[in-house]
């Protein structure tokens, strides 16, 4: 963010403050539920956004040293990922080109030769088959060139390693186009010079749609955290900006109207706000003062969703215990929060059987989540 759009960003929102009103879409929007509750919707998802459209499978860190490998599922794909020693990743299919056991078993590791299980081929973390046993007699003339692991396009940007989940996809798109902007503010965060402090996993069983939703308003923030997050921000108080399909959401704290009475030059929005961006499909940062929360989202059906919640801090800041001691503290109480907003969705989800409501509703100051929901459809129908 350039020091003019932080200015400009902080004085829209002591604005609101001083008008005592939110920040107000035109209309109110209807979100239908099918949106979430149907597995068919579900599948054109997979197919036409997940399948097809650039997507994070890691943060750098977890790949982090020449040699580094790292298995995945994503959706139904098997996914290997590696980095060579001159520091390239690339992405495969976690599958043998011979009989199609599963390549690598471990999660992760290090190594420069992957060899199947069941005959033992073996492949370069580069892809090319390295190795055939007894291959002259049982595989004259095999074409190798052809039995190199199935590439999936990849590409490495802002500290995350990104993917296409579709093996017949030859080049990878373009990520700073993908990103339509949003890189830039990446770039202001660092984030490419993060690593991975604290993280855990769980399965969420709503849709995913609903539980980045709850990145999109502070409308909720007094009532569904009024016992942990509530109290440290306005009422309702949340400014968004679109960048492409993606979406950067400030949510000011309670100090920041007060910075109306201290000098502009003093003003750093990091100090005084979170922010939330949401990059289209699967990832969302909640970028607080010297550290930022990844929540990654691994749809696995139209109502079950993995969930990965990391905090990623700046690599600068020494690596002792106390720092982790805090980086611990503070990936507490983000959970905390953010499984008061799950179980909201779980039971959202659960009530969808009842078709006690055709749609829902999104009021003017939550005109993100419509936003959000447009360009869903948008790429569904493109
Ligand atoms: S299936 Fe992998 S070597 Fe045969
Ligand atoms: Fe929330």
């Amino acid at each position: 963010m350039d020091r003019q759009t932080e200015i400009e960003q902080i004085k829209e929102i002591i604005g609101l403050a001083d008008q005592k009103s939110a920040f107000l879409d035109d209309t109110i929007a209807h979100s239908p539920i099918s949106r979430y509750s149907s597995p068919e919707r579900f599948e054109r998802e997979r197919a036409l956004i997940f399948r097809r459209r650039p997507v994070i499978v890691a943060q750098s860190s977890e790949l982090e040293v020449p040699r580094a490998f790292l298995t995945k599922r994503f959706l139904d794909l098997p996914v290997l990922l590696t980095r060579d020693e001159n520091g390239n990743v690339r992405a495969f299919l976690n599958v043998c080109r011979h009989r199609g056991a599963k390549l690598e078993r471990e999660a992760k590791g290090c190594k420069r030769v992957f060899t199947c299980p069941y005959h033992a081929w073996s492949w370069t973390n580069e892809g090319e088959l390295r190795a055939v046993p007894q291959e002259a007699q049982g595989f004259p003339n095999l074409p190798r060139a052809e039995r190199g692991l199935r590439r999936l396009p990849c590409a490495e940007k802002n500290g995350f390693i990104w993917i296409v989940a579709d093996p017949d996809l030859a080049e990878m798109p373009d990520i700073d186009g993908w990103l339509a902007g949003i890189g830039a503010e990446l770039d202001w965060i660092g984030l490419d010079q993060h690593r991975i402090a604290a993280i855990e996993e769980i399965d969420i069983k709503a849709n995913w749609k609903l539980l980045m939703e709850g990145g999109m308003e502070a409308y909720h923030f007094r009532v569904a955290h009024k016992n942990t997050i509530g109290p440290y921000f306005p009422d309702n108080l949340l400014t968004y900006q679109m960048f492409g399909p993606h979406m950067r959401a400030i949510l000011p704290r309670i100090s920041m109207p007060d910075m109306r009475d201290t000098p502009e030059d003093n003003w750093e929005i990091r100090r005084d706000a979170n922010m939330v961006f949401t990059l289209m499909s699967n990832s969302q940062l909640l970028v607080q003062q010297d550290h930022v929360m990844w929540f990654h989202f691994e749809p696995i059906t139209h109502d079950l969703t993995h969930v990965r919640m990391a905090t990623l801090v700046p690599r600068a800041l020494p690596d002792t215990e106390e720092m982790q001691a805090h980086w611990d503290k503070n990936q507490k109480i983000t959970v905390t929060a953010l499984m008061e907003d799950f179980q909201l969705g779980e039971e959202i989800q659960s009530g969808f059987a009842s078709r006690g409501n055709p749609s829902h509703l999104f009021g003017r100051f939550e005109g993100a989540l419509h936003r959000f929901n447009a360009c869903v459809e948008e790429m569904l129908a493109s």
